[in-house]
């Protein structure tokens, strides 16, 4: 019999086509919003479930669905799993790393230029009909080359965001991370390791990639943003909550940095209200992977882990 994989939310017609070549496939096109419970419910009797970011799978999921064998999530980063728990519970886990990589860098440059050179906030300004004369100090930003940029969690898109740094622009990388790169990775990247404290003093531009865990929960806080440059810049194209919104708002309105890059937010697709009410932001909807052919890898990827476990018993990008 073929197994039973469900697809948490919606997909490209080509990936869907490809897993219903393999398996008997329930899927989700009209990208309904499933409750925790919901979830559960449509998960009996499947031994493979295709998420995205947005589906917890916890200890009370697998404990409500004996049949689970393997989670395939549609993303790099998953704090959406409990690793642990689903370990323990005999579920493999998988993600989709390095397909994404040079996107996201991409984009977090993207961020890092709208912000400083204020993007978003002049073409209000022109879109509302404001521009009438030519000013000396008009949207006068920070500039990008030769500047330092400011690197927290240095992965593969840490890395690849330090090499367009280094190499494109001109920039002192520095960068914060739990382990320094070896020495070719560093010279590569053409980055240094600093403390957190002279990351957070000497950054002109400081972008985060690392891993929402318990432990980078609000890793950057009204103490962290009182460390920074008033001049500088802040980009979060990691996760929602490694950042304290909130805080965030605050030091924006006062004056405490200059401007920030925000991709991602604590508890998303909400936004703390506070950041629309602060013209120094410039906001994306978690976006920093989407380009069609990189969305495409990464669904690619994450089928291929279905089938690659559930048909062969080997995972492609195995988590545990
Ligand atoms: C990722 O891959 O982790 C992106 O944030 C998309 O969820």
């Amino acid at each position: 019999m073929r197994p039973h994989v469900l697809i948490a939310r919606a997909v490209f017609p080509q990936i869907l086509t490809l897993l219903e070549q393999h398996f008997e496939v329930t899927s989700n096109q009209d990208d309904e919003l499933w409750t925790p419970a919901q979830l559960i419910e449509k998960l009996q009797g499947k031994q493979g479930v295709f998420t995205t970011g947005s589906q917890r799978i916890d200890a009370t999921v697998l404990g409500s669905c004996p049949d689970l064998k393997i989670c395939a999530n549609m993303a790099v980063g998953y704090n959406n799993f409990d690793l642990e728990a689903m370990t323990t519970a005999g579920v493999k886990a998988t993600n989709t790393p390095d397909v994404l990589t040079e996107t996201t860098a991409d984009f977090g440059f993207a961020l890092i230029m709208a912000t400083a050179r204020r993007m978003a906030e002049s073409e209000r300004f022109l879109r509302a009909g404001l521009w009438n004369r030519w000013r000396y100090d008009m949207f006068a930003g920070s500039d990008v080359h030769g500047s330092t940029l400011g690197i927290l969690g240095m992965g593969r898109i840490g890395q690849a965001i330090a090499r367009r740094g280094a190499h494109g622009f001109g920039m002192k990388v520095i960068y914060h991370n739990r382990s320094r790169l070896d020495a070719p990775t560093e010279a590569a990247c053409g980055a240094t390791l600093v403390s957190k404290q002279e990351l957070l003093q000497q950054s002109d531009h400081l972008i985060l990639v690392l891993p929402y865990t318990p432990e980078s929960h609000h890793a950057i806080g009204a103490a962290e943003l009182a460390q920074m440059k008033p001049t500088a810049t802040l980009i979060n194209i990691a996760r929602g909550g490694i950042v304290d919104d909130a805080a965030l708002a605050l030091a924006l309105k006062n004056g405490v940095i200059a401007a920030a890059g925000l991709d991602v937010f604590e508890g998303e697709p909400a936004l703390h209200p506070d950041l629309l009410t602060v013209p120094n932001v410039v906001l994306t909807p978690h976006i920093a992977s989407a380009t069609l052919p990189t969305r495409l890898a990464m669904a690619q990827l994450a089928a291929d882990n279905l089938i690659g476990f559930l048909l062969h018993g080997k995972a492609v990008t195995a988590l545990n």
